[in-house]
């Protein structure tokens, strides 16, 4: 597998080849990514519920994505690295968003960013763009805003709602994003917004016309207890396994079948018994 690069994903979008994208919090998972040949690492700020058991992302700190980001970036070194900017850390100004987002390549070394937002945050963006640093949009259930947006819930259901997407949308890919995130709207809604743009549109419960798929790590691999969400598939209930190999490990101290012989030390029956004497 070769380093993806933001000309990798161009010709994969101009070959119609659905971009895949999975977050990462840590060395570990940041290594699937990179071991599975997923084009986009994402160290999203769902960290903050995922990883460090938050009930919302809304807490998540910049400081705390930076350190996350790093352990990613030495497991994840193939794939497009993307750092989501947490709540707080761009909305105040341009100029704020700038200096934070420049944090990330220097401090978090990844090689983009994210941020959520429509037409509003098109004149930040533009800015970012423009001094050469990747931004992936992301509109539709933006969680960040989840407490105006009413909660976790699909957006884009109604006309109005959608034709407002369609705006952010096109606002988003003329403030130069690479990409832009559509979370939880109506498949037909987003395979229509997909159809209007020539950047790549990377769906997460907006239904299989997207130019890519986004999942969360935990979620898909059934390592997050609190909630799945309807749109996302799990593809191993790994906590099972996890807790499975747990039990039998303390089975196995208890009852002082491990450790075995192939687990411990020997040493030289002179020395032993020098050492007993
Ligand atoms: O934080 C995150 O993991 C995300 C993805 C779900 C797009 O924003
Ligand atoms: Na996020």
């Amino acid at each position: 597998p070769k380093k993806v690069t933001i000309t990798t994903l161009q010709n994969l979008y101009t070959n119609n080849e659905p971009i895949t994208v999975l977050t990462a919090h840590d060395y570990p998972s940041g290594l699937f990514v990179e071991k599975t040949g997923i084009e986009i690492c994402l160290v999203g700020d769902s960290l903050g519920m995922v990883a460090l058991g938050r009930k919302s992302v809304n807490q998540t700190t910049i400081e705390e994505m930076l350190h996350h980001c790093r352990a990613v970036s030495r497991g994840a070194k193939n794939p497009f690295l993307v750092g989501d900017m947490p709540f707080g850390s761009y909305e105040t100004s341009s100029k704020d968003a700038l200096r934070n987002a420049i944090r990330y390549i220097k401090e978090g070394n990844m090689e983009a960013i994210k941020l959520e937002g429509g037409s509003e945050m098109a004149r930040t963006i533009h800015q970012i763009t423009s001094i050469g640093i990747p931004v992936l949009g992301h509109i539709g259930l933006t969680p960040q805003r989840q407490s105006s947006l009413g909660g976790f819930r699909v957006q884009g259901k109604t006309a109005k709602q959608a034709i407002k997407l369609l705006y952010d949308a096109k606002a988003l890919q003329r403030a130069g994003c690479f990409a832009i995130v559509l979370e939880a709207i109506p498949g037909p809604v987003a395979t229509y917004i997909t159809e209007q743009l020539q950047i790549p549109t990377i769906g997460i419960g907006a239904g299989s016309g997207t130019s890519g798929q986004v999942l969360v790590q935990q979620d898909m691999l059934g390592i997050y207890d609190r909630f799945v969400p309807k749109f996302c598939k799990q593809y191993a209930k790994l906590d099972q396994l996890i807790i499975e190999a747990i039990e039998a490990y303390r089975e196995e101290v208890k009852s002082r079948a491990f450790p075995a012989e192939e687990h411990s030390y020997p040493i030289n029956d002179d020395e032993l018994k020098t050492f007993l004497d």
